[in-house]
């Protein structure tokens, strides 16, 4: 009865792909089925239990008969849930943005993208982006899981236990609960590089950044005007220090309104850009979704007159508390809307920015308690189908993302477009990156930083990194240079800072930290070519360009626990300082010769080496 309709699907990049011709159906032992196809065999028992095995028969899955909870009065979706078992050994990654991983130990995590009220840290769950997808890694093989339904829900992981060759291996459990929403799983296997292959072909290919954006970036709530962003500019041009791009915030918009500026404070923003960009500077603009309830306010008069924003059951317009004060809510699962969305760039063009960082997505609206987003009753378009924020919710930031990018495509189609945008869901590589949000200044904050590149790169959202510094309070000089000299291996590197916190000019540390600070940048520069092969190569096969240290050899158990380091690509393994007061630490060697850039000693792993980490730099090794 309550069978959900298998469209739309935001994940997929198109129509899923053509079932193979040559797999064959046979009938299996007690009334099952079993799909044999050249990688992959799957036996459905007469009882629903789905069973995902190599063609050497190795099973990787196993996913139990789903359980089905109809709403009492007959109304209603029906909740579910779906337990799968994994091997024994398996560990677990993904499920979007987690500040706690890349590994996933047991614990429950929500799915519902969230804004952690200004700040977070290692221990703090979910965040802004939430995915239903799993990676799990295992001596027997890596699969992804993904289960196509943006609804609210859980997943429950616990990994398994060997039994010490008793022979009672307790296997590995993910459970997930649902909502409402339909059943649809997708499981990949095969090597990593080959699952994230194919799960980049099902959900789209990352967007590929334009060259600049792969350079120093620096970003701040609260530059104050005009004067202050050249003072920057010139502060990094005056000391030697690349900068491609400076981030404005929203208190460069008239009142906090989206799609203005104000003018007193930078009376002529074009002119600026323009000067700039003469230097090689361009400018980003931040764009929140939320649009001030004000008649007058062109962007709210035009939206009004053309319906675009979410409505309750009685369809009066959702309001809300953002920024500018009271405000309502493009519904982007509504076509009309995003192509009318996508047309309010022109202006962020005209006024002569390159780019687009996309914000307060999840969606926000303050709140002094509970969830801080719109009522779960609130009615959304979803592509004509219609439903309510508990299936909409997921999908908003990744349909912002839509909007914006084929806007920016109409506007200016000979540019790449440069967007990035705070929350997202299962494709939202199509339209961009993401970034750490609000992560918290710490020692914990840069350790959870690093989390996320990864885990959100096993989802196929190549292109983050962190606020470097940290978003809050003020980082010790050290705390800074350790982040700073993080953040230039990682693909987005962008200072940036709350309204409150200190400074994040990198002179602003000293000199020790400066100097150390100007290596970092020269480095990255003198990178810049292999960033752009490895932006290529994300958007041919969907690897990531920074990935756990397994990503080779999955088969390698003491990689798989390794959370401190990573590859940048193929060839370099970046290991960070993520303590105070470290000057050597230990750096896990896939198998292969490493060289240490620095010193050019050789090592062969796997194995385990102990490195120097002196202030001016971190171990990086060369394969
Ligand atoms: C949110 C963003 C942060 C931004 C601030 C003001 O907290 O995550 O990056 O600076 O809003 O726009």
């Amino acid at each position: 009865r309550s069978c959900p309709e298998p469209a739309p699907s935001y994940a997929l990049a198109g129509d899923p792909p053509e079932p193979d011709p040559r797999a064959v159906l046979e009938p299996d032992k007690d009334g099952g089925w079993r799909v044999v196809s050249e990688r992959v065999t799957v036996a459905v028992s007469r009882h629903g239990a789905v069973e995902v095995a190599t063609p050497g028969g190795v099973v990787l899955r196993r996913e139990l008969p789903p359980r089905w909870w109809e709403p009492v009065d007959g109304g209603g979706p029906a909740r579910w849930a779906q337990r799968a078992e994994v091997a024994a050994d398996a560990r677990f990654f993904g499920l979007g943005g987690r500040a706690s991983g890349p590994r996933l130990r047991d614990g429950v995590y929500r799915l519902w993208n969230t804004d952690p009220r200004g700040r977070f840290g290692p221990g703090d769950d979910p965040l802004y982006i939430t995915m239903p997808v799993q990676l799990v890694v295992a001596d027997a093989g890596t699969h992804l899981a993904f289960y196509d339904n943006s609804w609210v829900g859980r997943v429950i992981l616990k990994e398994g236990e060997e039994g010490a060759g008793s022979g009672h291996d307790r296997p590995g459990t993910s459970e997930l609960r649902m909502d409402g929403g339909p059943l649809r799983c997708w499981v990949l296997l095969g090597t990593p590089a080959r699952v994230l292959h194919g799960w980049t072909a099902l959900t789209g290919l990352p967007a590929l950044p334009p060259s600049w954006a792969l350079g120093p970036q620096h970003a701040r709530w609260g530059f104050g005007g005009a004067d202050e962003v050249r003072r920057i500019a010139a502060g990094y041009r005056e000391r030697g220090l690349p900068l491609s791009a400076l981030h404005l915030d929203i208190d460069h918009y008239d009142g906090h309104r989206v799609f203005t500026v104000d003018r007193r404070r930078f009376p002529d923003l074009p002119g600026l850009a323009k000067e700039l960009r003469a230097e090689g500077v361009r400018l980003v603009s931040i764009v929140d979704p939320a649009v001030k309830a004000e008649p007058g306010n062109e962007t709210y008069d035009s939206g009004a007159a053309a319906g675009a924003f979410v409505r309750d059951a009685r369809g009066d317009d959702v309001r809300g508390e953002v920024w500018p004060g009271e405000c309502v809510y493009p519904d982007f699962t509504d076509p009309a809307v995003r192509e009318w969305w996508g047309s309010l760039y022109e202006e962020r063009l005209a006024q002569g920015f390159s780019g687009v960082w996309h914000d307060m997505n999840e969606p926000v609206s303050f709140a002094p308690f509970g969830d801080m987003t719109l009522p779960l009753s609130a009615r959304h378009a979803l592509d004509g189908r219609g439903g309510d924020h508990r299936e909409a919710h997921n999908v908003y930031g990744l349909t912002m993302g839509m909007a914006g990018y084929e806007g920016l495509r109409r506007l200016r189609p000979d540019e790449r477009p440069f967007l990035f945008s705070r929350s997202g869901w299962a494709g939202m590589q199509r339209y961009g990156g993401t970034w750490s949000g609000d992560v918290e200044t710490g020692w914990p904050g840069l350790r959870a930083s690093l989390s996320l590149v990864l885990g959100l790169g096993l989802c196929g959202v190549p292109y983050s990194g962190p606020d470097v510094g940290g978003f809050t309070g003020n980082p010790s000089p050290e705390l800074f240079l350790r982040w700073y000299q993080l953040g230039a291996y990682l693909p987005l590197f962008r200072t940036h800072a709350a309204i409150e916190a200190g400074r994040r000019e990198p002179w602003e540390f000293g000199d020790e930290v400066l100097g150390h600070a100007r290596t970092a940048l020269l480095e990255r520069e003198r990178l810049g070519p292999y960033f752009m092969t490895l932006a290529q190569l994300a958007r041919l096969t969907g690897a990531p360009y920074a990935r756990p240290v397994w990503w080779g050899a999955p088969e390698d158990r003491a990689l798989r626990d390794c959370e401190d380091a990573f590859l940048l690509g193929d060839s370099l393994l970046v290991a960070p300082v993520l303590e105070a007061g470290t000057e050597r630490r230990a750096v896990r060697l896939p198998r292969g010769r490493w060289y240490d850039t620095a010193t050019g000693t050789a090592y062969e792993g796997p194995g385990q080496v102990l490195l120097d980490a002196p202030r001016s730099r971190i171990p990086v090794l060369a394969r």
